[in-house]
């Protein structure tokens, strides 16, 4: 929705330092984002301790698989938003708020959606058996990636473009880097 009048917009953006940007749901999504934004080292130290103990049941062990299995198709899709607002010539900050959030939102559950036991031994799943190989690896990967989705989320919150692509790259890095060793493409 771009309802905001172009002279409103412009003011606001002026004051958050930057021109070229359509404003939007900004300001409410701003408000949103930073009201969940925790300092970065607290939540990191929080949500980097992955969870180890296998599901109790098969039934347990579909569900986690199917919450991390919505909750990538959900980044995949915010990601690609956020990136069709980067390439265009006026980036919509609401559009990009408002994915941000969705991948903020899930970075910090994707600690406790890979127990042991939820491989593709055991359901359909994308998740490779590597990841039980080389559980302190793919931690440091996920670890990785939180870091990254708190340091976007903090650009966007900024609303600084520059800081924005500069932090949206460096997440992307992080998907790749897991999904390269521990990910295999599924046929839906
Ligand atoms: C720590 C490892 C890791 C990180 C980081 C990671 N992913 Fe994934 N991703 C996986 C694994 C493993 C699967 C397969 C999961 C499954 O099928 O259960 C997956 C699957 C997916 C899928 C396909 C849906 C599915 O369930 O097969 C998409 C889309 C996706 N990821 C997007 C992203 C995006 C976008 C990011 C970064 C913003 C990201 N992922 C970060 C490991 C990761």
């Amino acid at each position: 929705m771009r309802f905001v009048p172009i002279a409103a917009a412009c003011a606001c953006l002026a004051l958050a330092g930057c021109g070229d940007w359509k404003s939007g749901q900004a300001n409410n999504a701003a408000a949103n984002v930073s009201a969940d934004s925790r300092p970065a080292d607290t939540a990191v130290a929080t949500t980097v301790a992955m969870r180890t103990a296998a599901p109790a049941t098969k039934e347990e062990a579909l569900e986690i698989m199917h919450e991390r299995h919505e909750g990538m198709e959900g980044m995949g899709k915010a990601t690609k938003a956020i990136g069709r607002e980067l390439k265009s010539d006026s980036p919509d900050l609401g559009v990009i708020r408002e994915s941000a959030k969705k991948i903020t939102d899930f970075a910090p559950r994707s600690a406790v959606l890979f127990p042991p036991g939820t491989g593709p031994d055991v359901g359909k799943t994308g998740a490779k058996p590597e990841i039980w190989q080389s559980p302190q690896d793919f931690t440091a990967k996920d670890a990785d990636f939180q870091r990254a989705a708190q340091a976007f989320g903090a650009a966007v919150s900024s609303g600084d473009p520059t800081a924005i692509k500069a932090k949206f790259a460096d997440l992307g890095n992080t998907c790749k880097a897991c999904h390269d060793k521990y990910r295999s493409k599924m046929k839906h």
